[in-house]
């Protein structure tokens, strides 16, 4: 039985920077961000938006494309995230009902930094080998942020993926062999009492870099597939520099070094979308997923993808998938690309703002003000719980997603900046 990605689609934020504007206050060339780090934009989230109204978005069109008997068949929605908006309820089950999910269903949170994404996956699939009529929604959603003027600021960024796992997938088979690294490391965290992640970065590309290797030399261990096997490489990206720096590192550790430009090459179509969205934290590895399938020109039906997805703290996994034949008529390419296009420019002086929305705690009544443009929003703050709602854009969505259902999406998207 094969088991893997059914459906994928990802959100992000209403508004982004452009790091040309952040450049000057940071008194750098603009190239420290656009080559150095390999970064052009950060989403940034209005006021009403959060990892919750960004998995929502995310979710939707998968939910919306299913019938009322395929829907019964989700019994389990994973939602992983470091950016969580309470410590005990689970974002899941907001956003489980806000997508009007059956109630007969398990819903729950994973955390381990960027790497929780993968633990649902695999979780998910475990739970669909038992029982393979049933489809597990993992949702990865994120909104990454840094202390203003620190090294991480140019690197923050809000997105959420979302993939329908199932049996007889239509887009990637999972396949069974995984390499995994754990270390004790403090490369990056975020204590409850901070907003913003306390990181050390030199270390945390060390570490990085050192989980990959372990989790490559694991994965060979564990009968997984020689170097050689693989047509495309689709790494976590803090920022996509870091993608192009690990796949280079990799080709070493395999004993078939590649110069930056060449390891670039092999890894630019999974580039392209975090570029302009920024760190995701949990999404950015499939983001980058979703960037190959929508971007690549080459038909991938057959070929083998390695995945590496890293946690700071640090916990790595290193994995493979088969895109399956047929994929291009099952991509949302046309809908990703219309997200970002809508996207609105924000100054640095709105940035700021949105960077400084209250976070009231005492427990009064506060609105929140209607800002995003996207399907979902958090309506208010009252008596210290959070309230959402659908906004107007949720119903004409839905409705545009139904008049372009067939045929499905195949265009490749070109008006992005290509990577590199
Ligand atoms: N033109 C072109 N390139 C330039 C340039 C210019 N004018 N000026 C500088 N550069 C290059 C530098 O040479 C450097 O390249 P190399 O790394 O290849 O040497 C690059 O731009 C970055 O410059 P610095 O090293 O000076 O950058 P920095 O000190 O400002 O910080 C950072 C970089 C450490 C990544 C910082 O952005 C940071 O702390 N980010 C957050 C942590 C992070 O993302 N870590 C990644 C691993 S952890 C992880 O993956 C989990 C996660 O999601 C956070």
């Amino acid at each position: 039985m094969q088991l893997g990605i059914d459906d994928i689609s990802f959100a992000t934020a209403d508004r982004y920077l452009d790091l040309a504007t952040l450049a000057p206050v940071h008194g750098v060339d603009v190239d420290k961000f656009r080559i150095g780090l390999g970064q052009d934009r950060m989403s940034v989230c209005a006021a009403d938006e959060d990892v919750v109204t960004l998995a929502a978005a995310a979710a939707q069109p998968l939910v919306e494309s299913l019938s009322a008997a395929e829907l019964r068949t989700v019994r389990t929605v994973l939602l992983a995230t470091e950016s969580g908006i309470d410590q005990s309820k689970s974002a899941a089950v907001y956003v489980h009902h806000l997508l009007g999910l059956d109630p007969a269903c398990r819903v729950v949170e994973l955390k381990q930094a960027c790497y929780s994404g993968t633990a649902a996956l695999q979780t998910a699939l475990a739970l669909v080998a038992r029982n393979p009529e049933q489809k597990v929604l993992v949702i990865c959603s994120d909104v990454a942020r840094y202390e203003l003027d620190s090294p991480g600021e140019p690197t923050q960024g809000a997105g959420a993926v979302a993939m329908m796992i199932s049996a007889d997938p239509r887009l990637v088979v999972i396949e069974p062999a995984s390499g995994l690294h754990t270390a004790d490391v403090m490369d990056f965290w975020r204590p409850n009492y901070r907003s913003t992640a306390v990181v050390d970065g030199r270390l945390s590309i060390r570490a990085y870099l050192d989980t990959l290797k372990a989790a490559w030399l694991d994965y060979q261990d564990q009968g997984g597939e020689p170097f050689a096997s693989f047509d495309a490489f689709c790494y976590h990206q803090p920022f996509t520099r870091m993608a192009v720096k690990a796949h280079a590192h990799l080709t070493k550790v395999v004993g078939q070094p590649l110069d930056a430009a060449s390891a670039e090459a092999q890894v630019a179509d999974t580039l392209r979308y975090n570029r302009v969205i920024g760190n995701s934290y949990t999404a950015s590895m499939y983001i980058g997923l979703v960037s190959l399938l929508d971007h690549s020109e080459r038909d991938l039906a057959g070929a083998r993808v390695a995945f590496f997805s890293y946690g700071s703290g640090a916990v790595g996994e290193l994995f493979a998938g088969v895109v399956r034949p047929g994929y291009r008529d099952h991509l949302r390419t046309a809908a990703h690309q219309e997200l970002l296009e809508r996207r609105r420019e924000v100054d640095h002086a709105e940035y700021l703002r949105l960077y400084d929305v209250p976070n009231p705690t005492d427990g009064g009544d506060h609105p929140v003000p209607a800002q995003t443009s996207g399907p979902f929003r958090l309506a208010a703050i009252t008596g210290h719980q959070r309230v959402y709602e659908r906004t107007a854009q949720s119903a004409v969505d839905g409705i545009a997603r139904a008049a372009a259902s067939a045929p499905a999406a195949t265009t490749t998207a070109t008006t992005l900046p290509a990577a590199g």
